[in-house]
């Protein structure tokens, strides 16, 4: 199967990095550009953690890195260094200075996603990781380019599953919940990978530790250090001293749609509550139209198998 062109628009938190890693090391992809949006932290320090995953990676093909939005469309920022510390990545200082950074701010993250709509029609792929800002404001911008996307894969939504932001909210639909609503209603070819599922996947720190270790790489013992306050957050909240892999499931649906089940229906995220703001809802009455895949199962296995190899480099069977 001929590789897939990709652009992967990211919050770059510390499951972000890891999805980062799992997709440059994948050959069915070919990362065409990066962009960044604000989310998990500012996009300044998410455009500077990209290029510093990028720095340690060295993958062959270097993605072209552009910033994007700072802000959600219409509300102030709500960011989470709770999560993923105040760097985006686990606070862990840099040693080095980050290279490219000048190019990358000078970029446009909008004209970055329609120009490679253009350029790959739908042999493109837009792996969206964040907050939907910066595809929102390129359909605004240019619908007809947008149009011709052949998949946007979003890493969002809570259906039957309580929310990480609030009550009833995922974090990446309450952070923009307008961009959200406007993408989901589009009619653009968008795929959901929502917490229902990305909540069954965890990375626990022994493991991810012995692994990195035995491949003893810069990257990997970066990784090791990036992902403690990740996984210290989860041991604090959750009981379990890991993590989600919640970005990482959204990359392996680019690499292989046939891991996941999924639905088509109409979703609507919810703009107008207070308590209920970024919610993510099949609406009963269902007047608009089925146009959104969500995906439903996951072969646990088959990912995990997918993704360690990847990410350490393993020889996959
Ligand atoms: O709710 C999880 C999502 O929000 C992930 O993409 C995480 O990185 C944050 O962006
Ligand atoms: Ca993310």
């Amino acid at each position: 199967m001929k590789p897939q062109h990709v652009l992967i628009d990211t919050d770059t938190g510390v499951d972000d990095a890891l999805a980062l890693v799992f997709a440059l090391r994948s050959p069915e992809l070919v990362i065409e550009a990066i962009t960044t949006v604000a989310g998990n932290v500012g996009v300044r320090k998410c455009t500077r953690n990209v290029l510093r995953i990028l720095n340690l990676v060295r993958s062959m093909h270097v993605p072209r890195v552009a910033e994007g939005s700072p802000k959600p469309l219409y509300r102030p920022l709500v960011t989470a260094p709770e999560v993923h510390g105040r760097d985006g990545l686990g606070d862990v200082p840099s040693r080095r200075r980050i290279a490219g950074l000048a190019e990358a701010v000078r970029r446009n993250a909008v004209r970055e996603i329609l120009d490679a709509c253009d350029r790959f029609g739908d042999r493109l792929t837009i792996i969206a990781l964040g907050p939907l800002t910066n595809i929102a404001k390129a359909w605004r911008k240019n619908a007809e380019s947008l149009r011709k996307v052949g998949r946007i894969i979003s890493m969002g939504g809570a259906f039957r599953v309580p929310g990480n932001t609030g009550p009833v909210a995922e974090f990446n639909y309450f952070v923009d919940p307008e961009a959200a609503d406007q993408i989901l209603t589009s009619g653009l070819p968008v795929r959901v990978i929502p917490l229902d599922l990305t909540e069954t996947i965890i990375l626990h720190w022994h493991e991810l530790r012995k692994r990195a270790r035995k491949e003893g790489s810069e990257l990997s013992r970066f990784l090791i250090r990036c992902t403690k306050h990740y996984m210290s957050y989860h041991r604090k909240t959750r009981g379990f001293f890991g993590g989600y892999l919640h970005d990482p499931v959204a990359v392996a649906a680019a690499i292989d749609q046939n891991l996941f089940t999924w639905r088509t229906m109409e979703v609507r995220i919810e703009t107008r509550g207070i308590w209920t703001r970024g919610m993510s809802v099949e609406p009963s009455h269902g007047r608009g139209r089925a146009s959104v895949a969500v995906a439903q199962t996951l072969s646990h296995r088959r990912f995990l198998k997918l993704f360690t190899s990847r990410i350490w480099n393993e020889a996959h069977g």
